[in-house]
């Protein structure tokens, strides 16, 4: 049943999300500063990548408001306080958040969206929750890395990139700095997350 825009769950949800978004952002600026004191460079620039892209879906649910210009919205809700000085616990609650955006809140949000008649609102809630399935599995690797300590060693051979200079090394063990720019091993990521690291997949 189609309702005014001013009068709808939808309003308040996009509202809801905005708000969830950039929580999001911030909680992974400041994880970011952790990975950063910890050493672990290129967790570093995970949080960043990630946390603009939580800018990114909050630009886009606060576009959708757009008709609702000057006026305030109040809505309730809860959101988590995602404190740790553990880099797994960070990585795993972002992971969890992440999850629960995928599964429930966006596809509700969806749902309330669809039956209300806002279909771009339905698509945008529908589509950054695929996102955020990429982001919570990406988190829940990384934590799974860092946990069993595969993160800078693979038995069976591996292979990382350093973020500050781009030598890939290959081996069993990223060594303690890197032999080209003398990096420490925190700029090393594993290949599987190294960016622009598939070109050799292209057509
Ligand atoms: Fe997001
Ligand atoms: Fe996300």
């Amino acid at each position: 049943m189609a309702v005014e825009f001013a009068q709808s769950q939808t309003k308040e949800n996009l509202m809801r999300a905005f708000a969830g978004e950039s929580q999001a952002r911030n909680r992974y600026t400041i994880a970011a500063e952790e990975a950063c004191r910890k050493g672990f460079y290129a967790l570093r620039e995970v949080f960043l990548f990630t946390a603009d892209q939580e800018r990114a879906h909050a630009a886009r649910f606060y576009e959708l408001l757009k008709s609702e210009a000057g006026c305030t919205i109040q809505i309730d809700g809860g959101y988590p306080v995602d404190q740790s000085e553990s880099l797994v616990e960070l990585l795993k609650m972002a992971a969890h958040n992440e999850e629960e955006e995928h599964k429930d809140v966006y596809p509700a949000f969806e749902k309330i969206a669809e039956e209300e008649g806002f279909s771009e609102a339905a698509y945008a809630f529908s589509q950054i929750a695929k996102i955020e399935r990429i982001h919570g599995e990406r988190f829940a690797k990384l934590a799974q890395m860092l946990q069993q300590e595969t993160y800078y060693e693979q038995e069976a051979g591996g292979e990382w990139m350093c973020l500050n200079c781009g030598y890939i090394f290959k081996g069993a063990k990223v060594p303690p700095v890197c032999p080209v720019c003398r990096h420490e091993r925190g700029y090393f990521i594993p290949a599987c997350m190294a960016p622009y690291l598939g070109f050799s997949n292209c057509n």
